[in-house]
C-alpha cells in the first residue's frame, strides 16, 4: 500500500505541540507536506525542526483575521493550493458561571469559535475539488458540564460549523467534519486558566466513565486526523468522528 497523503498539502493551525504536532508528524510518514502554526516564531521553529524535512510554518494568531491572511498568502506561496485543512488551534477557559467576564468570555471564543470560522474562511480559495477540512472539536461538543458553559459551548459551536459547512461546500467536493477527542494529555490542560494539575483531576473524575478505562494518546488522534484527511474517507462529510474511548456515547 502506498503512503496515505502522498503529495498532499495540508495546513496545520496549532502544530508546535499536542494534538497539531503529532498530526503534522503522522502526516509527514504518511507522505503530506505540512505547513503549521502558532503564535510564536520561536515554538514554531522549534517544532519545524522537530518535523523535519517537508515542513514549512508561520507564527499566525487565530484571534487575529490580518494573522489569518498572511497565513493564507503563505499556504499559497509555498504549496500553490491546500489539500487539507486541519483547524486544530484551540484552548480552554473554565469558570463558574458568576466568574465568567467579558475578558475570559471574548478569550474563549475568540480562538476556538472565530479563529475556526475566519481560517477556513480564509484557507477556503485555495481548497480544491476533494479537499479535506477537519475542525478540531471535543468530545463534550453534545455535553454539559459544571464550570465548563464558556469551552463546552465552544465546542458545540465547532461542530455545528462542520454541518453547515459540509451542506455549503459539498458541491464544491469539499469534506468537513470535526473530530472530537476524548482525555488526551498534552499541554491543553496546562495551558488553561486551570493550570498545571488540571490533567490529573479531569482524569480522576472522567476515568470510570471511559469504556476504555483510559485517557488516549495524540497518536490515537493523529491516527483519526489522517483518515479525514485521505482519500480513503472521500463519502464522509459532515460527520463528527469521536475519539475518545467510548465517553461520549455512553
Ligand atoms: N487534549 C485534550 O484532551 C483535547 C480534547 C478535546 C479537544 N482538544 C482540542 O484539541 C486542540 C489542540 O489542543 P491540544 O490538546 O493539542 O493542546 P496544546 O498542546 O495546548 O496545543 C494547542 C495548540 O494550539 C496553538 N494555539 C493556541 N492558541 C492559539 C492561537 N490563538 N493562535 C494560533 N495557535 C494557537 C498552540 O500553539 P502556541 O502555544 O505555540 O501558540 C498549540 O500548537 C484544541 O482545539 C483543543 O480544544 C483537546
Amino acid at each position: 500500500m502506498g503512503k496515505r497523503l502522498e503529495n498532499k498539502k495540508a495546513v496545520i493551525t496549532g502544530g508546535t505541540t499536542g494534538l497539531g504536532f503529532e498530526t503534522a508528524k503522522r502526516y509527514i510518514e504518511e507522505g503530506a507536506e505540512v505547513l503549521i502554526t502558532g503564535r510564536t516564531q520561536q515554538k514554531i521553529d522549534e517544532a519545524v525542526k522537530k518535523l523535519g524535512k517537508g515542513t514549512h510554518g508561520i507564527a499566525a494568531d487565530a484571534r487575529n483575521n490580518a494573522d489569518l491572511d498572511k497565513l493564507a498568502k503563505k499556504a499559497k506561496e509555498v504549496f500553490g493550493h491546500v489539500d487539507i485543512l486541519f483547524a486544530n488551534a484551540g484552548g480552554g477557559v473554565f469558570a463558574p458561571i458568576e466568574e465568567v467576564d467579558e475578558k475570559s468570555y471574548y478569550d474563549q471564543f475568540d480562538v476556538n469559535v472565530k479563529g475556526v470560522f475566519f481560517t477556513v474562511q480564509k484557507i477556503l480559495p485555495l481548497l480544491k475539488k476533494g479537499s479535506s477540512i477537519i475542525l478540531n472539536a471535543s468530545a463534550v461538543n453534545s455535553k454539559g458540564g459544571a464550570g465548563s458553559s464558556l469551552y463546552f459551548a465552544s465546542k458545540a459551536t465547532v461542530r455545528s460549523f462542520a454541518r453547515s459547512m459540509a451542506a455549503e461546500l459539498g458541491s464544491k467536493g469539499i469534506r468537513v467534519n470535526s473530530l472530537s477527542p476524548g482525555l488526551i494529555p498534552t499541554k491543553f490542560f496546562s495551558n488553561s486558566n486551570l493550570g498545571e494539575n488540571s490533567f490529573t483531576e479531569f482524569e480522576e473524575k472522567m476515568l470510570t466513565a471511559i469504556p476504555l478505562g483510559r485517557a488516549g494518546t495524540p497518536l490515537e488522534i493523529a491516527n483519526a486526523a489522517v483518515f479525514l484527511g485521505s482519500d480513503e474517507a472521500s463519502y464522509v462529510t459532515a460527520e463528527d468522528l469521536v475519539v475518545d474511548g467510548g465517553w461520549m456515547n455512553v
